[in-house]
């Protein structure tokens, strides 16, 4: 992993391999001090490369012997070096056989074989098994695997890889082995193997044409109660995809495994998905409504990936969207089939403006299709995975639905069991729908946040309305021309009584989708018999991921926040309220003049607050106001105090003049009844727990003795974690320390719990650095557990208030934690690296200070590529 002079990968560069892989057998022989791995690969020259070279990935190998054919290979025989092996061959078949020995038990990168906790699992994705074995590790070499592990059979009972398990017995000394086989062609990327103590959990599901599928979860015995909702969610999935895309599964058993060690969410390795435990195991007791939603997501997408990655894989990694931004785009929609789609497609664009914005509007912008890459671990991004959904999803706005289900038919059918890129994806939208997408293909070559701005023009005599449309792009890092992209604008006109008004149109207007599509820099459209001046509503259900303006007056945005017809849009609208009114004040706060929100938004809170029309979940997220990501996104330089003191004042003022709304909002949404996790009840939750947040905020007592016999007598987490939140955030110290020790003492054998325990102190407005080093020294936390990380100091740094405090204690902490980090693993430390990228955008004292902790992390001895890369990408001019 550590190399001097990291070596940069070009998509421009790609070739195909001169040998494939046409059959692996591997034997993976576990041992408490060492691994042995014996591996035969089974390869064929590829007719289409001349070179006779067979270039084999391998890291941390302690070589015991290597043979082509019949021939035992000696060093003279082969090239080794900065992992990679290379030697010559003449045959158009041969064999391959290496026997190595690795070292899982000190793996504390969790790439390769690692132990996590008492089991061993592994994490390939996405040049993992070269930490395994010698293989040709891309992932448009596609093999056949038969694996055999074996294990101490006292300490290893389980023993599990892909596909189906065709043997197993006893073996002297008390050990035993298993061997499965997986029949479908594989990249190495989706190769897993796992050996434990591990009690299970089955289920069953009949696919369409009558395949009988065991599901089968496996977790440390002291969580068995906690699988029955993935295994729900697991059905709930495999059922979605027969009838949405018409994919059945298509092996005999599907497995998932939770495992506490884990640098991402799960992994969709074939029959056998490794899952971070946090993104698996439920219990009402135990988990929030979020995390339920969360865990169902996370299950789909990965059983998603059994299509759209595993059967369909991607041909290099500069093609990771292919499969991620798919995937994503399909695990949205099935949760919005699930629950409320509204509120979905909410979350989703405040998720996406608060960290795919953000970072396509740095230093770490790239294309959803990248061009170069040093460690692709760094570009499991926002860009990567969400942008690409909202790629995928304007294909399906602008190809509509029909068309894009014969798409995706075709793309599943023409590229099975073959590795492909996203040009190959589009094609297939192209075929069926008979639309040129060369010009829309921008959204994957060019990185940057597309400005739209808008501005109208109404003649009442000729009863016509302009709208005339300016897109622009800034500049990213390589890339300092953009050329227009492909808009889908979905839109309507809304008369003064609030109704739209009808659209005639003779632009690109499709009367049936509402939807406009913008190719030119500038575009003027010209709508005919409109009767009245209309206010416009654009961008309906956020049909292209865009930041546009409109030069809405206050009282415009509150009449759509009120009367629109689309309910995102009449979420929208008041984000931009709060937005305007925030950025505003904190203008007013740096000049030092008197804090006044406007009437107007006042007004439309209370309004929304009391609008029995609108559900609990969509009034809850129009009375959540923008988080401090979105609102510094909006701003050349951001002034960070007065930015808190703004948003402060808003919440003061809405807490303390609705103090009787969120009262009785409070009360009134109470109930005894059982916990179900459903859109209504977490809708009710939700907006229950943010009423008692406000209500908290006035300061009034009865709302802390609310809150604490809230907290006292819930019989589940979310009503738990409610009260919880709200109390930290208020400035009641005794209650907080006595909630929080109470929360330990319970709950400390359950890490899940622990995990949310670490979580919600970082994000105490309080916290300190001396704090948060307080914390890093409980016996709950743990350097090598990237769980624990997360929730200490991804946490610390979300609590903007104590993360940036003037000194910049907070940077050097973060400086200091990513260098520790960067020998035990390089990936997650990579990743903490961009808590710092925005450094550029702070006022010049805060950025000195950023900059000088990523110089810091740039001066590690030792450095990884994985850190290099980043903090060398964020400290570029
Ligand atoms: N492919 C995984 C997913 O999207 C993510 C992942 C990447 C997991 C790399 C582990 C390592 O579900
Ligand atoms: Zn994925």
């Amino acid at each position: 992993m550590r190399t001097q002079d990291p070596k940069t990968i070009y998509l421009s560069e790609y070739q195909q391999p001169a040998f494939w892989v046409e059959h692996v057998n591997l034997t993976v022989s576990l041992f408490d001090g060492y691994t042995e791995v014996s591996s035969e690969l089974t390869l064929k020259k590829n007719p289409d490369v001349a070179s006779r070279e067979l270039v084999l990935n391998g890291i941390d190998q302690d070589i015991q012997s290597l043979q082509l054919d019949d021939k035992q290979l000696s060093s003279a025989d082969y090239h080794y070096a900065d992992g990679v092996l290379t030697l010559n061959c003449d045959s158009e078949q041969l064999i391959f056989r290496a026997v190595t020995r690795i070292d899982p038990q000190n793996n504390t990168s969790l790439e390769g074989l690692y132990q996590s906790g008492s089991m061993y699992c592994t994490q390939c994705e996405a040049e993992g098994f070269r930490k395994i074995t010698f293989y040709p590790d891309r992932p448009d070499v596609m093999a056949t695997f038969t694996t055999r592990i074996e294990a101490d059979a006292g300490q290893f009972p389980i023993l599990l890889s892909n596909g189906n398990p065709v043997d197993s017995g006893a073996l002297e000394g008390g050990r035993h082995y298993a061997v499965w086989e997986d029949p479908f062609p594989k990249p190495s990327y989706l190769f897993a193997l796992v050996a434990g103590d591990l009690s299970s959990k089955d289920d069953r599901f009949t696919t369409r044409s009558g395949r009988d599928v065991t599901l089968r979860i496996f977790v440390e015995p002291q969580n068995a109660h906690k699988v029955d909702f993935a295994l729900d969610s697991l059905k709930k999935a495999m059922q979605w995809d027969e009838e949405v895309y018409g994919r059945e599964y298509d092996l005999d058993l599907f497995m998932i495994v939770a495992s506490d060690f884990f640098n991402m969410g799960a992994m969709e390795n074939k029959g056998l998905n490794i899952f971070n435990s946090a993104a698996v195991l439920a219990s009402p007791d135990t988990s929030n409504d979020q995390r339920f939603e969360r865990i169902e997501g996370i299950v789909a997408h990965e059983y998603f990936h059994n299509w759209s990655g595993n059967r369909v894989t991607c041909r290099d990694w500069f093609q990771l969207s292919l499969k991620e931004g798919f995937t994503v785009f399909r695990d949205t929609e099935f949760s919005s089939d699930t629950h409320d789609r509204a509120v979905k497609r909410i979350e989703t664009v405040a998720g996406l403006r608060a960290v795919q914005f953000p970072e396509d509007n740095g230093p770490m912008a790239h294309p959803v299709r990248p061009d170069s890459y040093i460690e692709i671990n760094n570009f499991y991004t926002a860009t990567v995975y969400e942008k690409g959904a909202e790629v995928v999803r304007m294909i399906h706005t602008l190809v509509g639905p029909d068309d894009f289900r014969r798409g995706s038919d075709l793309y599943f059918e023409r590229f099975d069991g073959q590795a492909v890129t996203t040009d190959d994806f589009v094609a297939c939208m192209e075929q069926v729908s008979g639309l040129d997408l060369t010009q829309f293909k921008r959204w994957y070559t060019q990185a940057g946040t597309p400005r739209l701005s808008v501005t109208d023009d109404y003649d009442a005599d000729s009863q016509t309305y302009r709208l005339f449309f300016h897109q622009s792009c800034p500049a990213t890092p390589g890339q300092t021309d953009k050329r227009p992209f492909v808009i889908p604008v979905k839109l309507g006109l809304l008369g003064a009584d609030g109704n739209d008004l009808p659209i005639h149109t003779r632009g690109n207007y499709n009367a049936g989708t509402e939807v406009l599509t913008l190719t030119d820099e500038v575009t003027e459209v010209v709508f005919t018999g409109v009767s009245e001046r209309p206010v416009p509503s654009l961008l309906r259900d956020f049909s292209a991921p865009v930041k546009w303006s409109f030069g809405y007056s206050d009282e415009q945005l509150a009449f759509l926040a009120a009367n629109d017809a689309n309910g995102f849009n009449r979420w929208d609208a008041l984000q931009q309220l709060y937005s305007r009114a925030i950025l505003s004040m904190a203008e007013d706060h740096r000049a030092g003049r008197s804090l006044t929100p406007p009437s107007v938004l006042v007004e439309t809170v209370a309004n929304v607050a009391g609008d029995a029309s609108l559900s609990h979940a969509i009034r809850a997220s129009m009375l959540t106001l923008p988080g401090y990501a979105i609102l510094k996104d909006a701003v050349d330089v951001v002034y960070i105090d007065d930015l808190i003191a703004a948003r402060k004042h808003l919440v003061k003022t809405l807490a303390t003049r609705y103090r009787d709304i969120w009262r009785s909002l409070t009360e009134k949404l109470s109930s005894d009844a059982p916990y179900e996790f459903n859109a209504e009840e977490s809708g009710r939750r939700q907006l229950q727990g943010l009423s008692l947040w406000y209500w908290l905020k006035a300061g009034d007592q009865a709302a802390f003795d609310f809150a604490a016999e809230l907290y006292a007598s819930a019989t589940n987490q979310t009503d738990r974690s409610n009260a919880l939140r709200a109390v930290l955030a208020g400035d009641a110290e005794a209650l907080q320390q006595s909630l929080l020790s109470d929360f330990y003492e319970r709950w400390q054998s359950d890490t899940q719990m622990v995990e949310q325990w670490l979580t919600m102190q970082a994000g105490t407005p309080g916290m300190t650095v001396p704090g948060i080093e307080t914390l890093m020294q409980h016996p709950a936390f743990d350097i090598k557990n990237p769980n624990k990380v997360r929730s200490v100091i991804v946490g610390f740094a979300m609590n903007t208030e104590s993360f940036h405090d003037a000194r910049g204690e907070g940077y050097a902490l973060l400086a200091k934690v990513v260098q520790q980090l960067n020998a035990l693993n390089p990936q997650l430390a990579a990743r903490l690296v961009t808590l710092l990228s925005d450094w550029k955008r702070y006022d010049a004292d805060r950025g000195k200070m950023m900059a000088s902790a990523l110089e810091t992390i740039l001066a590690t001895d030792s450095l990884s590529s994985n850190v290099f890369e980043m903090a060398q990408r964020a400290l570029k001019d």
